[in-house]
């Protein structure tokens, strides 16, 4: 274990287009912060780094969408994130955004030091041009088929599906994002990174851990998917990658030549981490440059797959080209996260947001954590589904740790008036209890220590699984009539394995951390090399009245969420309409009506012929709802019609006005809109 080791932790800044939800927590930030909480209780000094990402077509193409400025997008989005990561307790030293004057300065200095070094090369090239929108087209601004896995809606720099990054050029049948059209080719210069030139040294470094003939860091302990798609990367042949783009929202270029040039999002975000790391020094009053340059560091990124590329191949590019920088050491890259059988999709608006949950589920925090932690997608995809969140809160936190830690309070409170008895003589099974302590604290050691942060959190609830089972041998509540010296000891330990419970515990469980440490009247803070301890609680310590630390969640709890996810599900029926104003509206004339009469009509099949009495007439229309109804079956009903419409010759009949009916998107259901009371004809609908 290494203590008072400089950190440097970072999770990929989210870009500020939209607000986050629960793949990219699970995937990110929730791991993330677990190292972080994790690395500053063993001592070690942390800058735990992360922010806004507020460059980049993401913003632009958000902002046009919702016909805003990207500013006004950004704005947004930042102070969204910024808060709910605050409420789940993502302990950031510094959430900073690219947006930033003092980012824009670092990463057009940092963009200078490379240029004057040669590292990048100037190029001419014809690029793909929208001639509607007269834009050039590089990144999210064109689509088309993946020239590798064939998936149909790959980016201009990278396909989604299968995670490879791709040039424009390589689209098979090219489309604008903006227009929808083919675009043409024109041609722009740029800066271009010659990654071919640093093959050598990232094969070496990537599956050796060699960096400059000396061993940089243990290989063995990168994930395996890490690796194998940077391999598959390298062995594919490493192409120049323009790190300039024709755009005006961004960093400016700050070389002769850049005008009307912004720095590619992808080279001005990971510099992001250093502006970042520099802001919270400064507020600090630190000097950020260890944090970067002192090889003593240990440099770590977070993020999810579609980030390997940009996190393992090109920043390591520009921190080695640049000289004085180190390189990371891990970067636990996670697999995706889907949501009931499907994927998260923020166009389909098919999610569970983070905002949401934390205003459905106050106090409970952690319980999310948990879950997330769970089953974050480590080595593979994995599924939240919101049976599973129910079972693993009622099951493991309610059941398992709860349960442990209330039978303690409550039996201590009952026998003792609260105060922690005294040790007396130690039978096998107690000191097996010290064994088995040991045990599990060690391996949930080792496993964050490389970054297997699921097994750690499953070690710490063996914990709880423990102190259950010793308490269920001893069976305290039994004994106490007969052989009360025999119950003090039991208590004893089985109060001092909640102590150590409460510390475990905090790198995953912050919040009930905090409320069991006070439930235990601890004063001062517990350190994590105590862990293991049989002595953390004192003879004769005064701990607190139990209060229960998870509650049960109840099946309608859970229906309510898988419905709402259902309901917001907009996969499946038209996209809303553009927007009209009220007055668009009140034209309208739209009345309550009751049939008067139906027949068929005498030239078509699917329409009816109707009499309607409006209230102020009685008039013809003519209704394609033949095939929902027959005619004798709708005589009397009450029904909304539009009265104002245009009359209009259908199949030669004249049909004077509309009669409002709902349908099913797949067709499968039609109904009259009728008021549910009963409102007289003539009566407005408005
Ligand atoms: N905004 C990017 C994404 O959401 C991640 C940027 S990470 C950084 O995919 F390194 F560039 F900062
Ligand atoms: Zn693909």
């Amino acid at each position: 274990m290494s203590s008072a080791k400089r950190h440097t932790i970072t999770a990929a800044l989210p870009y500020a287009n939209g607000p986050l939800h629960l793949g990219h927590i699970a995937g990110v930030y929730v791991p993330a912060d677990i190292y972080a909480r994790y690395r500053r209780l063993t001592g070690g000094d942390v800058a735990f780094i992360c922010g806004s990402d507020e460059h980049g077509a993401a913003i632009t193409l958000r902002a046009k969408k919702e016909g805003i400025t990207p500013q006004e997008i950004v704005d947004k989005y930042h102070g969204i994130n910024k808060k709910a990561f605050e409420d789940l307790g993502i302990s950031f030293d510094m959430y900073h955004r690219t947006s930033d004057p003092m980012h824009h300065e670092t990463a057009q200095e940092y963009f200078k030091v490379l240029d004057e070094k040669g590292v990048f090369t100037k190029d001419t090239s014809e690029q793909y041009y929208d001639e509607e929108n007269d834009q050039f087209l590089a990144d999210r601004y064109i689509t088309g088929e993946c020239p590798k896995c064939h998936h149909p809606s790959a980016y201009g720099d990278q396909c989604e599906n299968c995670g490879s990054a791709l040039s424009p050029t390589e689209l098979i049948n090219p489309k604008s994002t903006l227009s929808g059209k083919t675009p043409v080719l024109r041609e722009t210069s740029h800066w271009y990174l010659p990654m071919e030139r640093h093959e050598e040294w990232l094969r070496d470094w990537i599956t050796n851990g060699k960096l400059d003939g000396k061993q940089h860091h243990d290989p063995k302990v990168w994930r395996k998917q890490v690796l194998g798609q940077c391999m598959s990367w390298i062995d594919g042949g490493l192409q120049p990658r323009a790190m300039t783009r024709d755009l005006d929202w961004g960093v400016k270029v700050p070389v002769d030549g850049g005008e009307g040039k912004v720095l590619y999002v992808w080279l001005d975000a990971p510099i992001g981490y250093i502006s970042a790391t520099k802001e919270w020094a400064k507020q600090t009053g630190k000097d950020w440059e260890p944090y970067w340059k002192d090889e003593d560091t240990e440099l770590v990124h977070f993020l999810a797959k579609d980030n390997i590329v940009f996190h393992c191949i090109i920043f390591p590019i520009l921190l080695k080209a640049h000289g004085d920088f180190i390189l990371p050491q891990n970067i636990p890259a996670n697999e995706f996260l889907n949501l009931e059988g499907d994927k998260f999709s923020t166009s389909r608006n098919y999610a569970v947001w983070l905002h949401d949950y934390l205003a459905d589920f106050p106090g409970q925090e952690d319980v999310l954590r948990y879950v997330l932690c769970s089953i974050a997608p480590e080595s593979k995809d994995a599924e939240f589904t919101w049976k599973d969140f129910q079972a693993r809160n009622n099951n493991e936190l309610v059941a398992n740790l709860g349960n442990f830690v209330n039978r303690t309070l409550v039996l201590t409170n009952k026998y003792y008036d609260g105060i922690v008895p005294s040790a007396n003589e130690y039978h096998d099974i107690d000191r097996s209890i010290t064994l088995e302590m040991a045990e599990i604290i060690n391996t949930m050691n080792a496993y964050l220590e490389t970054f297997r942060l699921r097994d750690a959190q499953a070690e710490m609830m063996n914990l709880a699984r423990l102190g259950n089972k010793y308490l269920a041998d001893t069976e305290p509540w039994k004994l106490v009539k007969t052989d009360a010296e025999r119950v003090q000891t039991i208590m004893h330990i089985a109060n001092q394995i909640v102590a150590n419970l409460s510390l475990a515990m905090t790198p995953f469980l912050p919040f009930t951390a905090e409320k069991l440490s006070k439930l235990l009247n601890l004063e001062t803070e517990l350190k994590w090399d105590e862990l293991g301890s049989l002595n953390l609680l004192s003879t004769g310590h005064q701990i607190n009245k139990a209060e229960l630390l998870f509650t049960k969640i109840e099946d309608d709890i859970i229906e309510a969420q898988v419905a709402k996810l259902k309901s917001t599900d907009t996969s499946k029926h038209k996209p809303m309409k553009d927007e009209i104003s009220f007055d668009d509206f009140t034209k309208l004339d739209i009345r309550v009506a009751t049939i008067l009469e139906a027949q068929k009509h005498e030239n078509a099949d699917k329409l009816l012929v109707l009499k309607v009495d409006t209230g102020l007439d009685v008039r013809t229309i003519v209704s394609g709802i033949a095939s929902y109804y027959k005619p004798e079956d709708i005589v009397g009903k009450k029904v909304s019609v539009l009265l104002n419409l245009a009359p209009r010759k259908i199949r030669g009949v004249e049909s004077q006005g509309m009669i409002l009916m709902a349908e099913n998107t797949d067709e499968s259901e039609l109904a009259f809109v009728a008021p549910e009371k009963d409102i007289e004809n003539g009566g407005e609908v408005r």
